[in-house]
């Protein structure tokens, strides 16, 4: 698959970055991972917004949004035809120094593709034992320091879990590592505020305004209580949630989830840049 990186595509065995970059040394990026269905981008200008909101969260230059849509779409032109990929761009610094401190450098804009399977059916998850910060510097930004999200997914591989759940430093239910959650309670579409510290999903926000449902805070343990429940991402749409921490959950899809994906399915369809 080609890459572009500041302007330039490459093949995907030529791309390089230096070791310098910001980004490698100390995770002084942002990104955004968006799906590209039939060579499609979707929801482009909603990443976009947000890859430009986590910049500025992070205090990084803003970064050029319609080079890099130029680059999306030089990818997504040159790429081989492949039902569903996954398209990832960084945001870094671009070069530094071998500590926190910051130079004033050129960013580093990368466009790369990897094709991607269809998400599973449903998935079990696994509540892990750290707790997400509601308060921290970096929360609600997408950036690439990531390794946090990396150390409790495989917590939940370890737990046969497809994907981890936190809770936030009050205990509530909070978000996954690249998911946001929703559950049902007594038919209730419920999920967490974006004061609970849980990134503003893309897909999340689509779910709100298509299928409806309400912001709320909830204790973490209404996740393994709840009627039914599910998981909204980029790679994963909407997917229901089967176990959780190993308990079958009473419904698996329950209706409320099956309305869920099959109005955010229909509406996706219709307008790929929503
Ligand atoms: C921490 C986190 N929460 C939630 C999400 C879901 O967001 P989206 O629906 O925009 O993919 C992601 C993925 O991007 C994420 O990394």
């Amino acid at each position: 698959m080609p890459v572009w990186i500041n302007g330039e595509l490459l093949p995907d065995n030529e791309a390089r970055i230096s070791v310098f970059d910001h980004g490698l040394v100390v995770g002084d990026g942002v990104f955004e991972t968006i799906k590209v269905a039939g060579g499609q981008p979707f929801a482009l200008s909603r990443h976009l917004a947000r890859l430009a909101t986590s910049a500025a969260g992070l205090g990084l230059p803003p970064p050029d949004l319609e080079q890099i849509r130029a680059g999306v779409t030089a990818v997504v032109q040159t790429a081989p035809a492949v039902p569903l990929a996954r398209m990832r761009i960084t945001f870094t610094a671009g070069m530094g120094p071998l500590g926190s401190e910051r130079a004033k450098s050129p960013a580093t804009a990368v466009v790369a593709l990897a094709e991607q399977q269809s998400p599973a059916e449903f998935v079990d998850v696994a509540v892990v034992p750290w707790r997400r910060n509601e308060f921290g510097a970096l929360t609600g930004l997408k950036t690439t320091s990531y390794a946090e999200n990396v150390r409790a997914l495989s917590y939940a591989a370890e737990h046969e879990a497809g994907e981890a759940i936190f809770a936030n430093t009050a205990g509530n239910l909070c978000e996954g590592t690249g998911t946001n959650v929703f559950v049902v309670v007594d038919g209730r579409l419920l999920t967490p505020p974006l004061s609970s510290g849980c990134l503003a999903g893309v897909t999340r926000a689509l779910v709100l305004e298509w299928a409806g449902g309400a912001e709320e805070n909830l204790p973490v343990d209404a996740l393994a209580d709840a009627d039914e429940a599910f998981l909204t991402g980029t790679t994963r749409d909407v997917q229901p949630i089967r176990k959780v921490n190993g308990s079958k959950l009473a419904a698996v899809p329950g209706p409320v989830t099956r309305k869920a994906a099959e109005v955010f399915g229909t509406q996706a369809a219709e307008s790929p840049d929503p």
